[in-house]
């Protein structure tokens, strides 16, 4: 489905996907739960390079959360391996491909290479303007819980009082700091959950869950989301 004339105009500034379903998609082919992360990567950049043609400024991905280290090493160590591949490449190929590199989430628990190229793209990436944020060992009240933290910090050392705390500023505390909340949040694989993902930042986004596994997610996907997105009417607490 090709997005109408019409629609192209009022697509979302910020798009976040939950990439699910790899496991399910390499089980229903009788292949390892790995192939099925590398399929689900391969639809990340196809997904990426979709939505920079639709003018999409910000992508933000759910890469892997906080509870996802509950899975078996070997799973673990695959996804890990992918992620190292795909910045290795992503670092090569920066000045071509102009994109902004943002990681959501604690990287004190990956491996200190990982953690390495992840810094080096965002450094590398700062003044290119299309976004996407990877959200890795990520979990939203995690978030929250840190820039509580943080917000304390500088409250104990003088440089904040807690009467100004508001909304902004406590978002400003938040991974997600200078990026405006996303619109549209899509889950695909057919789970009808939010997972822990950006529990403050989509307190007014449309939500579109999809009956499509994560490998198999194509442009025509993410346009019918966000033609449904074009259809919702947005209220705001309004009447
Ligand atoms: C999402 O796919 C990828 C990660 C959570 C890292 P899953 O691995 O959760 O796939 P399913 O849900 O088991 O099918
Ligand atoms: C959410 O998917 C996390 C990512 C896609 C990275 P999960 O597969 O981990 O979520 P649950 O376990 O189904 O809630
Ligand atoms: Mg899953």
């Amino acid at each position: 489905m090709a997005l109408s004339e019409k629609n192209i105009t009022c697509v979302p500034r910020h798009i976040a996907i939950i990439m699910d379903g790899n496991g399910r998609w390499a089980k229903k082919r009788g292949l390892p739960r790995t192939a099925g992360h590398a399929a689900g990567a391969e639809a990340f950049r196809r997904i990426a390079n979709h939505c920079r043609a639709r003018g999409v400024k910000y992508l933000t991905v759910y890469a892997f959360s906080t509870e996802n280290w509950k899975r078996s090493e070997d799973e673990i160590s695959g996804i890990m391996r992918l992620l190292g591949k795909y910045l290795e490449e992503a670092l090569q190929d920066m000045e071509q491909n102009r994109v902004r590199f943002c990681f959501f989430g604690d990287l004190s628990r990956l491996s200190p290479k990982l953690r390495q190229m992840c810094l080096a793209a965002q450094s590398r990436s700062a003044d290119y303007d299309v976004q996407v944020n990877f959200c890795l060992n990520y979990g939203g009240r995690l978030e929250i819980v840190q820039a509580a933290r943080q917000f304390a910090r500088d409250v104990q050392e003088g440089k904040r009082s807690p009467e100004e705390l508001s909304e902004e500023l406590f978002s400003s505390y938040l991974y997600s700091a200078d990026v405006p909340d996303p619109e549209l949040i899509i889950r695909p694989s057919g789970e009808l959950r939010t997972s822990n993902f950006l529990l403050w930042q989509s307190a007014y986004s449309e939500y579109v869950f999809m009956n499509v596994l994560w490998p198999d997610f194509g442009p025509g996907d993410l346009d019918a989301a966000i033609e449904e997105y074009q259809r919702r009417n947005r209220r705001f607490g309004g009447a």
